[in-house]
Parts: structure tokens; sequence; C-alpha cells
């Protein structure tokens, strides 16, 4: 048999002894490991890293699960962090990839059927899209969101909030994560290499907060361009209120309001957050499930603000440059379409939801029962765990967390056999079928055993 036949039928079980990273490392995994460290900064191919033991090489993705290079099976919660909302390899959207190859991959930005159709549906589907740009990150969609904000008010400062995530450039990566609490509205740099300047035009808040926002505002009147906000805020659930309270406080300021709809834009709805809480922002972005697992993104919104991407009008007064080499590549696009086709179908999104209630009802029971004190929480088709007693309302809750136990407490979960990545928040995805939180379940509990093991030794 060869090997690719052999891997396909290997079958997991959850008493299968290669379950979890369990020590079971081939000598071919060990040295790519080992040698990672040569090839790519850290051995990272980004900005996480597992501790020593629990590291693995991703080899492949089925459904819910993935496999090591070593052949060691994990329910995947991360699932690519987040674009997989129908779990790894679904055949639709495998299908579309495969079919648009032959008709080719690149158009350089240029105008092409499939992203002209898919810019459609989304204008159909998204309350706030009167107009589309594709491009290939969530990142690249914030930054251009916020230079077209300042162009269009002609200042310079960007509100966002503390804890909220918008990416790796340089407006974005203040007070992300920061391990103390912020002196609002002065943020924390996430990364060196942020100029003095840029930093200084990121004004922060805290989230759940109207009057905090207010009081920024006032004493930075005339000054600030837009505010983003991620509406289900990492894991934050945003309060009755708070979503369309920063709508009108931006509103009477003439600030260009952001949805940075990254994670939630086509999964707590098709329409995103703004159809699920039925606020509709001026700007919003969008980007994981929108590729369907290639690299796709977009900003979207007002016509007034997005139109000042015409490139008739470039070198002109008031253009914005809002261009990338890949955007709206039809291969990309034909991902993002597929993925789009299925989640169109009946009942989808009250099935994802009814597997996260699920799944935080499955792992709650467990953590009472082994009386390990942490919560599992979140609402709609996410996640998380927190050492804390109540479900956090701003990120100064997060940091009064014991973050130190919950990536001891995830790296159980991986040595178990759950993928999560170390302290950040989970998805389901509709391949979490019944077995699979069945088996997810037995792993929990392993976790939750060796992780009391450690505390109490
Ligand atoms: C809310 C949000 N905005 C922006 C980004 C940046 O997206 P990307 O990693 O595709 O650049 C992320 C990535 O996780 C995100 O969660």
């Amino acid at each position: 048999m060869s090997e690719s036949a052999s891997e396909s039928a290997f079958v997991p079980e959850i008493d299968a002894p290669r379950l979890g990273r369990g020590g079971n490392t081939t000598e071919r995994e060990r040295i790519d490991l080992e040698e990672a460290f040569e090839i790519v900064p850290g051995g990272a191919l980004g900005g996480n890293a597992l501790a020593p033991d629990v590291r693995f090489v991703f080899a492949r993705g089925e459904g819910a699960r993935i496999y090591d290079t070593s052949g060691n099976v994990y329910i995947d919660y991360c699932l690519g962090s987040g674009p997989l909302i129908l779990g790894h390899a679904p055949e639709a959207v495998s299908r579309a990839i495969v079919d648009q190859v032959s008709r080719g991959t690149h158009a350089f930005a240029y105008l092409n059927e499939n992203a002209l159709t898919y810019a459609r549906l989304l204008k159909e589907v998204v309350p706030c899209a009167e107009r589309v740009r594709f491009c290939g990150s969530g990142s690249e969609a914030t930054f251009h969101a916020m230079r077209l904000a300042r162009s269009f008010t002609g200042r310079e400062k960007v509100l966002k909030f503390e804890g909220g995530y918008h990416g790796h450039h340089d407006y974005a990566q203040v007070s992300t994560a920061p391990s103390v609490g912020s002196n609002f509205p002065a943020g924390r740099p996430d990364t060196s290499g942020i100029p003095g300047v840029v930093q200084d035009l990121t004004l922060i808040a805290p989230f759940n907060d109207l009057t905090a926002v207010e009081g920024i505002l006032d004493a930075h009147e005339g000054e600030v361009a837009a505010i983003i906000v991620e509406p289900v805020q990492r894991i934050i659930w945003p309060e009755p209120g708070f979503l369309d309270g920063l709508k009108q406080l931006a509103a009477a300021r003439g600030i260009v309001f952001i949805m940075d709809e990254v994670v939630t834009g086509l999964r707590y709805a098709l329409g995103g957050a703004q159809e699920y809480f039925g606020i509709v922002p001026d700007l919003c972005t969008l980007g994981k499930i929108v590729g369907g697992g290639t690299p796709v993104a977009a900003v979207c919104g007002r016509a007034d603000i997005m139109d000042q991407a015409d490139p008739r009008n470039k070198g002109g007064d008031g253009f914005v440059y809002v261009n990338g080499t890949l955007n709206g590549n039809p291969l990309g696009m034909a991902a993002g379409m597929a993925m789009l086709e299925e989640l169109r179908k009946p009942g989808v999104y009250q099935k994802l939801f009814d597997i996260a209630c699920s799944v935080r009802a499955t792992f709650s029971e467990i953590l009472r029962d082994h009386r390990i004190p942490a919560i599992c929480f979140g609402h709609g088709p996410m996640w998380h765990m927190l050492f804390t007693d109540r479900e956090p309302r701003n990120f100064g809750d997060v940091i009064a967390s014991d973050r130190k136990a919950l990536v001891a407490f995830d790296t159980e979960l991986i040595r178990a056999g759950i993928f999560v990545l170390p302290g950040n928040r989970r998805f389901v995805s509709l391949a979490h079928d019944e077995t699979v939180i069945r088996d997810s379940a037995v792993a929990f509990e392993r976790a939750c055993q060796a992780f009391l093991a450690k505390a109490n030794a």
C-alpha cells in the first residue's frame, strides 16, 4: 500500500495511541522541528509558538481533524484561526479550487468574472457593502479602511479598543494584548518598530464603555477619523447598546465607523455581526471565511467613502490607493464563492450555533466535575476558556484572569488531542458533529486530569 493510501485509510479513534502529542514523534518530524529554527525565525511561520514538547508539523487536515507528520491526530478547534467554518478540505470548496486552476489563477487585480460575481454576492448579503474592494489579508483590509477614513475626514487619529486585534500593520499593533492595563487613551505598542508618530495617532479605549469613548472623543474633538471595533472583541460580547452607541457617537462627530468583521463576517450570519446585531457601519472589513481558506479579504462600505479608491482619479485630490497584486484573484474568488454557497444552505447557522452550544456545555460540565476554577464561555460559533469566575466585559478582565494557567491547560489539551492556540479564542466548524464532540469530551477530560496532576504535584 502506498504511503498516502495507508494514511487515508487511517481512521482515528479516541483510544488510538496516536490521538494527541503523546510522545509519538517520527525521526523525520523531529529533524524538521529542529531544523526549522535554522530556516524560519524562531522555528515559526508567524506569531505563535507552542511549548517544545507539543510542537508539531502539520501534515494535513480533514473535516474536524488535523494530522501531524508523525501520524498523530488532533481534533481541531483552531481551524486555521477561523476561516475553516466547514472544517478542513470541504468537498465543495476543494472542487471549486481544482476547477478554477486550469482556467487561470491570477489576473493582477484586473476585472475578472469571478471577482465581479463574488463582489455582487457580497453586496447582496453584507448590509453596509455598497461597494466591495478585495485584498489579500485582514490586515490589508483594516489598513485600507483606516486610510479611506483618514482621507474622507481629513483627520488622522483612529480610536480602537484595548485587546482589539486588527492585524499586523503599524496602525493596528497598539494595545492588542497588553500584559498590563492601558493608560487610556495612550496605548502600548505590541511590536518593536512602530514609528512614535504613528503610535501617537492611535487612541485606546476600554471595550463596552461608551462613557470612556465619549470622553476620549471630546478630548480629541476634530482629530478622530475613525472608530474601529471588532463587534465581538476576540470573544468579548458587546453589551446591549454598545455598538449602536459607537455608531451614534461617530455619526454625531463626522467620524467613520468601521466594523472589523474579519472574524465575525459570514460567521454570525451571512451578513456578519452587522446583520446579527442590526447595526450597519460605514465601512467593514472581511477576511478569514470570505476566502474559503485562501488568502482573500475585502473592505466594503458606503459608496461615497469607497469611491475615493476610483483609479480614474489617480493622482488627484482625495484619491485613495487601495491596490494589491493578488486582489480579486480568480482562484481565491472561486474558493470564497463556494464557501458562501455552502453557508447559504438552509439551517446552516442554526447548526453552527448548536454545535458551539454543545461544545461549551460539554466542556463546562467537565471543568465543574474536576473543580477546575475556569469557565468555558462564548456566544455563537466561538468559545473560549479563562481561569476566572465570570465572563469578561473588557480586556482588563482578561488581564485579571490567570493567563499562565490557561496556557498550561491548553498545552495539556494539545497533549490529549485537542488543538487550540494556547491562550487564544477557539472556533467550531460544521464538521464538529456529535462523534467529534464525544471524542473531544474524552480528550478534554484527560487534559483536566493531567492539568490537575501537575498542579497538585
Ligand atoms: C478581527 C481581525 N482583524 C484583522 C485581522 C488580520 O487578518 P490577517 O491575519 O488575515 O492579516 C485578524 C486576524 O486574526 C482579526 O482577527
